[in-house]
């Protein structure tokens, strides 16, 4: 086969990513009681009783490392699709700023490469500022994982975590990226389509009201396209099942059918194709302590349509099918 070096190690970089997401934490769980039952079970007892220790770090800015977040596998991830991070506006580093992130997608890459790593260039396109991708907190739990998960910015999505994040005394410069659909949304996530989940989405809405962070509508063109995963619309068997998995879990069981690593046709790798994240310009929210209902109800409607604006005028430079596109918000 004449595929150059160069592709070859994308779709490496890319199946290792897709079983991290996918069996990580299995993983890590199992060498996990392999090491506490094993001639160095001292190291499991003293890790596991450093992570007890150490296991509120989540809720506390994380622990990023940028020489994890600048290991050459992501650039390499990178490249498969390639993804993207494209800014509208600069961004002010004296102040702190949610990102919205849209849409979910089956395993969010977009999110992940421009907010969880270095390869897209998040610190040369906004000089001074550093970027956290939000997370449950239940992956925080995991040992060995949650190091990864935590050299790489991620932290939790409590509301501990946020407000500490965004706090202005804290920290300057410092940008939460939220996925706001969460699991829910991945299950809707099917080539073409941009359904997403915003309207009972208040929350956010709140913490940036709290703290005085600004709102900035971040989307990801180009994120359900990485992924074939069989239809399950509304009151189908499968659509039922997976709701009542989430219910139960808070993780939606998804069918991550992209190709294989030697042909196109079947496998969990996703399909070759660009993602294109664009951050949109800050929504300015008035800090408010106590934010009263009509109040947190006026800044979402003038997020949603600035989410709504974002998503038409930017859809024709980054998706080839923009006539068909539209942004079901749910
Ligand atoms: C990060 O990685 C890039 C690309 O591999 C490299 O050019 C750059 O020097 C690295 N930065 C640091 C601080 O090592
Ligand atoms: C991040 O990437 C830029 C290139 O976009 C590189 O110059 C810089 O050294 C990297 N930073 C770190 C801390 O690795």
């Amino acid at each position: 086969m004449n595929i150059p070096m160069s592709r070859r190690l994308q779709t490496l970089a890319a199946f290792f990513w897709i079983y991290l997401i996918l069996f990580g934490e299995a993983l890590s769980i199992y060498l996990f009681i392999q090491l506490v039952y094993s001639r160095f079970w001292w190291a499991g007892i003293l890790y596991g009783v450093w992570m007890l220790n150490d296991i509120e770090i989540c809720n506390r800015g994380g622990r990023a490392s940028e020489w994890v977040r600048n290991w050459t596998w992501w650039y390499c991830l990178r490249d498969y699709f390639p993804i993207k991070l494209v800014k509208t506006v600069d961004l002010d580093p004296s102040k702190n700023y949610l990102f919205a992130c849209f849409p979910h997608g089956v395993l969010s890459l977009g999110a992940f490469g421009n907010f969880c790593t270095n390869a897209t260039g998040f610190q040369k396109l906004f000089p001074g500022m550093t970027c956290h991708l939000i997370t449950l907190g239940g992956h925080f739990l995991v040992p060995f994982f949650r190091d990864l998960a935590l050299a790489l910015g991620v932290c939790s999505s409590s509301q501990e975590s946020l407000m500490h994040l965004l706090d202005s005394q804290k920290y300057q410069g410092n940008c939460a990226s939220m996925i706001i659909g969460g699991a829910a949304e991945a299950l809707d996530a099917h080539p073409k389509e941009y359904k997403v989940i915003l309207s009972r989405r208040k929350g956010f809405i709140r913490v940036a009201m709290k703290t005085g962070a600004s709102l900035v509508p971040v989307f990801s063109f180009g994120e359900t396209d990485l992924f074939h995963p069989p239809s399950n619309p509304e009151n189908s068997l499968l659509r039922r099942v997976q709701e009542k998995v989430r219910q139960l879990t808070g993780v939606s069981p998804m069918f991550p059918l992209g190709r294989g690593v030697f042909q196109y046709s079947y496998g969990v790798l996703p399909i070759r194709s660009p993602v294109t994240t664009v951050v949109g310009a800050p929504l300015e929210v008035k800090k408010n302590l106590e934010p009263t209902s009509e109040e947190i109800d006026a800044v979402h409607a003038e997020f949603s349509e600035r989410l709504a604006t974002l998503f038409e005028t930017e859809k024709v430079k980054y998706l080839k099918y923009h006539e068909e596109a539209k942004l079901v918000v749910t």
